[in-house]
């Protein structure tokens, strides 16, 4: 099993996404570190998603909002894999990465076979904890194509090409039972993505309707991603990383459902500080 966390027995994760390339953050969450109040080194961190290409998607850093909405209790967003590129990681992050005091992964766009493998080669040499195979942004790619077979193969291809520990990120409509059983040894642990807002609301339409309705996260979406985690967690085969953490009793539901590891995401959009004080809270009390 990875070691998800250096420091504690059960794991803390930082959805992709939620605290920038590298785990610093956002800038408009360094202050927020500075003061201690957000502890990046509580949690093993996964980076926001990168591609081969740098790829604009749907975000301007001018307007954010304009693709990400916050809900009362989640978010929805249609930022569409926004990220400067594997290489500008390479150059800028991957040096950098020995001095973080938080184990960081690297979550990859692992829809586009050979650019994957080359992404996963240029890791190779970094010292980071594992690669996250971000088969299920919501955003992008048809589902049609995220066939079993298709993300199998993906698995299996990557599993060949390196060293590092595997993580899958699947959605909830996709057959996640059937990955499971068939990637055990192959991948350490599966992660749970965003929603597509079609269904979890629909009746209703998107506010970001014109990118494709996004993908919903959040206390909204844990009847979806917490039947997935039990269900998963029951299988026995691949350990299954708990999202959608919203309360400090979230936690220990999620590990009580069978969760080895919870996880952070749009809580981080919320609250910046509140992941920090839910787990050293859990930590005082445990
Ligand atoms: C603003 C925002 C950006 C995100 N970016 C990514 C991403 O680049 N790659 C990815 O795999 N998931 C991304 N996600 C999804 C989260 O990692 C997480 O899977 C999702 O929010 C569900 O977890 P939650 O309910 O705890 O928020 C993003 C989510 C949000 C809200």
């Amino acid at each position: 099993m990875i070691t998800l966390s250096n420091k504690h027995a059960f794991q803390f994760m930082v959805a992709s996404g939620a605290l920038a390339f590298d785990g610093r953050g956002w800038p408009w969450e360094w202050p927020l570190r500075w003061m201690g109040l957000l502890d990046p080194s509580l949690f093993t961190v996964v980076t926001k998603t990168l591609t081969r290409q740098p790829r604009p998607g749907n975000l301007r850093w001018t307007k954010p909002w304009q693709v990400v909405k916050r809900l009362p209790h989640g978010a929805v967003n249609a930022i569409g894999l926004t990220n400067p590129g594997i290489e500008w990681w390479c150059r800028e992050i991957g040096p950098q990465v020995a001095s973080y005091p938080w184990p960081l992964l690297v979550s990859l766009e692992a829809d586009q076979g050979n650019d994957l493998l080359e992404m996963i080669r240029m890791l190779e040499d970094f010292p980071i904890k594992g690669i996250e195979l971000n088969t299920s942004c919501p955003n992008t790619t048809t589902e049609g194509k995220r066939t079993l077979e298709r993300t199998l193969k993906i698995c299996y291809a990557a599993k060949r090409a390196t060293r590092h520990p595997l993580l899958l990120k699947v959605g909830v409509t996709h057959d996640y039972q059937g990955l499971s059983r068939a990637l055990t040894g192959i991948v350490e642990a599966i992660a749970i993505n965003s929603v597509p807002w079609g269904v979890v609301f629909p009746d209703q339409p998107s506010p970001l309707a014109g990118f494709g309705g996004g993908g919903v996260s959040g206390k909204v979406i844990q009847p979806w991603t917490w039947k997935a985690v039990e269900e998963l967690a029951k299988l026995r085969q691949v350990p299954v990383i708990g999202p959608s953490v919203w309360e400090y009793e979230d936690i220990d539901e999620l590990f009580r459902l069978g969760a080895r590891a919870v996880s952070f995401g749009s809580l981080f959009l919320h609250h910046p500080w509140r992941p920090t004080r839910l787990v050293r809270r859990w930590l005082r009390e445990h």
